[in-house]
């Protein structure tokens, strides 16, 4: 078994929200994400899928230190992220590095490529030529020319600035990249260029990656184990063949009925069924445009979350 290098404990979420109730004054919180648990390993691809609105960035925001958890604990080999004993920012730099939807959030548009990239090696003392050689090394990794470093973001495709902002992920050789929705923006036929880049990048520099999507198709060729989210908590999860070959959850089965490709379909063990879209938590409801509305009253009611084999665990449907 290879080590494990990330924990997440019972990961809570609530946002609370301005003035509720006829006179405003009632008090209300946002369930974002309700006790999520999962251990990432060394090297492998833990997937997260659902609906928009389930929770997945505020998992991942809370996982590179940037969203305080409610409650709950998230652990880098071992040390809590935040908290006495946490790493430095330095040190969770070099830990965990992100890569978003829009590379735009990540990019100064007035900043050349090689700028961008210069400017997390300058604040951890990498400057001159080994700053410059490592920048030229990691622009071909991803694809590109050191030549087009000299460029602006706007001078570049939307598939080019996404491995911009995956070279601008990587510069301090993090451990753990968290990848949130990184090929959604992208025509579809750019998606499966940048998803085998991250493959390739994830076999050249031993990445562990979180990959997060609300398309199930998206992560099928990446995960070794998927976690599927629902209205803030975890429905199913487990390793890549228990999930695809014999998902239990109705809301797992759905996504995965819903994938288009008829060959994967094929190969599938899965024979798609008429499967109904599986009720939300009592008093929670699905969005006009099908994303998940958090509940604002009341958390969802502990259903258990049972083992069913060895890396497989699904949630209990009350009826
Ligand atoms: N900072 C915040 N303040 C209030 N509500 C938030 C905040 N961030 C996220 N939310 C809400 O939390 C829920 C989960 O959001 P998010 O984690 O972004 O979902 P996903 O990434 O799965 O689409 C959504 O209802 C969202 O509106
Ligand atoms: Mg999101």
């Amino acid at each position: 078994m290879s080590e494990t290098i990330l924990e997440v404990d019972n990961l809570h979420v609530r946002f609370p929200l301005p003035g509720g109730g006829v006179l405003g004054t009632g008090k209300r919180t946002l369930y974002a994400v309700s006790g999520v648990s999962f251990s990432l390993a060394k090297g492998e691809c833990l997937s997260i899928v659902g609906e928009s609105g389930c929770g997945k960035s505020t998992t991942a925001l809370s996982i590179m230190g940037l969203q305080e958890p409610s409650e709950g604990t998230i652990r880098f080999r071992g040390k809590p992220i935040v908290g006495p004993g946490a790493p430095s920012r330095m040190a969770r730099a070099k830990a965990a590095q992100m890569v978003f939807q829009d590379p735009y959030a990540s990019l100064n548009p007035r900043q050349t490529v090689n700028a961008s990239l210069l400017q997390p090696l300058k604040l951890h003392g990498i400057t001159g030529s080994e700053a410059s050689d490592r920048i030229a090394a990691l622009l071909t990794s991803v694809g590109l020319t050191a030549e087009q470093g000299t460029r602006f973001p706007h001078e570049f495709s939307g598939g080019q600035r996404q491995r911009i902002g995956i070279a601008r992920a990587l510069i301090l050789e993090p451990e753990i990249v968290v990848l949130d929705e990184p090929v959604s923006a992208l025509d579809v036929s750019i998606r499966a260029q940048i998803i085998n880049l991250l493959l390739d990048l994830q076999d050249e520099f031993g990445l562990s990656y979180v990959m997060i999507s609300h398309d199930l198709s998206v992560v099928e060729h990446m995960s070794d184990r998927v976690l599927v989210m629902f209205f803030s908590q975890i429905v199913e999860q487990g390793g890549w063949k228990e999930i695809f070959e014999n998902p239990q959850h109705p809301y797992t089965r759905r996504l995965i009925d819903a994938i288009p490709d008829p060959d994967a379909a094929l190969r599938r063990a899965h024979k798609p069924t008429e499967t109904a879209t599986p009720p939300p938590p009592a008093g929670w409801r699905f969005g006009s445009d099908g994303s998940t509305q958090p509940n604002v009253f009341s958390p969802p009611e502990a259903s258990e979350l049972v083992d069913i084999g060895p890396d497989h665990k699904v949630r209990l449907l009350r009826d």
